[in-house]
């Protein structure tokens, strides 16, 4: 069962940090926004507001979307000023306009079907203004997939705030709707010594490539102005900036 952001929103928010660099991604996304002359965004996906800080903190407009009531409380905890919003990215509607919005750690990898991610960008249209940016990082299918096609197992150990973590993964091919994949993680916390087991997660995961999201982007009324590649903690991802021209 998928349940990393509902009943395993605490492990999710103790883990990440340890594995994203949320002032590098801030530093990474900020200088996107500001090349482009943005000052107002839309994180969707915004998780337990590791970024909503960063681009509070640094005088942008920020809003935060994410599907989870959980992730959301969390963020709301630590970013007391900041809106954040319940809503699904694949039909949501805003009361106004932005001028750019986000999707980052790879939260597109959840639209598993053509009709989802053809409908998210229709959405992200909407809820743009014209000549409004939006920016979204993705793993990509032909770096990624090749290499777990005989199923791979792998394990991540972090401390966070004195505590010990361990996530145990194991990925096999699906290839149900597009290049996705099965995530098996198991969730394990040191006490006494011992690895105690605190939770599982049984999710699948679309990777793309960059090629079929240009034709969503186009279909959508968007045209892509940058595709830069950059490693994320587990995987070879790229980052596309597309504006709306339509
Ligand atoms: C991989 S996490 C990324 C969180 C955050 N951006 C970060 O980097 O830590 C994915 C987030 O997307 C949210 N999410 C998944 N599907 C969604 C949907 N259809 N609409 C809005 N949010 C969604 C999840 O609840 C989760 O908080």
């Amino acid at each position: 069962m998928e349940n990393l952001y509902s009943d395993l929103a605490n492990i999710y928010e103790a883990m990440y940090q340890t594995f994203i660099d949320y002032e590098d991604e801030y530093l990474f996304y900020s200088q996107i926004l500001r090349k482009n002359k943005k000052q107002n965004l839309l994180e969707i996906g915004s998780g337990t507001g590791n970024l909503a800080h960063h681009f509070s903190q640094n005088n942008f407009d920020y809003q935060g979307l994410d599907f989870s009531e959980d992730m959301i409380k969390i963020a709301k905890s630590k970013n007391k000023n900041a809106q954040f919003l319940q809503g699904d990215m694949r039909d949501f509607n805003l009361e106004k306009p932005v001028d750019s919005i986000l999707i980052t750690g790879r939260t597109i990898s959840y639209l598993l079907k053509n009709e989802e991610v053809n409908n998210t960008f229709f959405s992200i249209n909407k809820n743009l203004n014209q000549g409004g940016i939006v920016c979204f990082d993705f793993i990509d299918a032909n770096q990624f997939i090749p290499g777990i096609s005989k199923g791979k197992k792998l394990t991540h150990e972090v401390v966070f705030e004195n505590v010990e973590y361990r996530r145990d993964s194991f990925w096999s091919l699906t290839l149900k709707n597009g290049f996705d994949f099965r995530w098996i993680s198991h969730f394990f916390q040191k006490e006494n010594k011992e690895w105690k087991k605190i939770g599982e997660d049984d999710s699948v995961i679309r990777t793309f490539t960059k090629d079929e999201l240009e034709v969503y982007l186009e279909l959508n009324g968007f045209r892509v102005l940058e595709k830069i590649k950059r490693a994320a903690y587990a995987f070879p991802t790229i980052v596309i900036v597309a504006e709306k021209i339509k």
